[in-house]
């Protein structure tokens, strides 16, 4: 499949539009009770917001672009294989962020990847609570804001600074792991932060606020934007074995340079989370 250079303009202005739209109904529920389920653990939630959100993003695209797929998490079934094909797949996370969503903490966003045989091209990551807004297209940079933004390429990890998650599993083998992870990466830098929302902390790596992220048992909706972002700002974006990246696999490294991704994939441990 190949897209023009001006079809592509237009679908990133969709995309651009509907972020904001789907951003703006997730700023009006933000403040407002919610209704709150639980999806795989006691700790993995959703909210009506959620799917309304996504629900309505899906009907806005499948308007605009009959022939395009769309792949989100509230409509993707537990455990259901996911149907991955070249066609133009929309890959979204109405919500990323829903715990802080639930708990009114502003970190919280919309994301947004486009992907054209199977590769990423569009990114776009919305705060609406604090309006900022990141996108990204292949070949053409990064911005937060329209403002260019780029990593910090540092190589060192004695004096990196990096994020990462403990996610919603609550199964003890496979939090050991990350605990593990967590105390490695931690002890060869200057030290870890946990935003809980992977799209944003995929941004902040762009924007060289911290110099890199890894997380196991991430899924292709909370990663697809940030991949964009992070490689447009000139980012390296990696499996956490060292291996080629690869969006379904359930997990992820990005890194301000590839020294550094190296340095961090020497100190993590595949917790094993079964590939979407
Ligand atoms: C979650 C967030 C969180 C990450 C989890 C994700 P959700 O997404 O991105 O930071 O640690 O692995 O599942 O459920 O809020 O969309
Ligand atoms: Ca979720
Ligand atoms: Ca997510
Ligand atoms: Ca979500």
């Amino acid at each position: 499949i190949t897209l023009s250079e001006e079809e592509l303009c237009e679908i990133y202005e969709t995309g651009i539009q509907l972020a904001k739209e789907c951003g703006h109904m997730i700023k009006e529920c933000f403040y407002r009770d919610k209704k709150v389920t639980t999806k795989a653990s006691y700790a993995d939630l959703v909210t009506e917001t959620d799917q309304n959100v996504e629900k309505f993003f899906t009907k806005e695209i499948k308007k605009h672009y009959p022939g395009h797929s769309v792949i989100g998490e509230e409509t993707t079934a537990d455990g259901k294989k996911i149907e991955f094909t070249n066609n133009p797949t929309w890959i979204i996370d109405p919500i990323d962020g829903t715990t802080n969503f639930v708990h009114r903490i502003p970190y919280t966003c919309i994301s947004i990847g486009l992907t054209v045989n199977k590769e990423p091209v569009i990114g776009i990551v919305y705060n609406p609570i604090t309006d900022v807004f990141f996108k990204a297209r292949k070949g053409h940079g990064a911005f937060c804001n329209d403002k260019k933004i780029a990593v910090t390429g540092l190589e060192e990890i004695e004096s990196a600074m990096f994020i990462m998650e403990f996610g919603s599993n609550r199964e003890p083998d496979k939090m050991a792991v990350k605990f593990r992870n967590l105390f490695n990466l931690n002890k060869a830098s200057h030290g870890l932060r946990a935003y809980g929302s992977a799209a944003l902390n995929m941004c902040n790596v762009a924007q060289g606020e911290e110099d890199g992220y890894a997380e196991h048992g991430i899924h292709c909706w909370d990663i697809a934007a940030g991949a964009v972002i992070v490689e447009e700002a000139g980012g390296v974006v990696i499996d956490p074995s060292g291996d080629k990246f690869d969006l379904m696999s359930r997990k992820v490294l990005v890194a301000s340079s590839m020294p550094l991704a190296l340095k961090m994939s020497a100190l993590l441990e595949d917790p094993g989370f079964e590939r979407d």
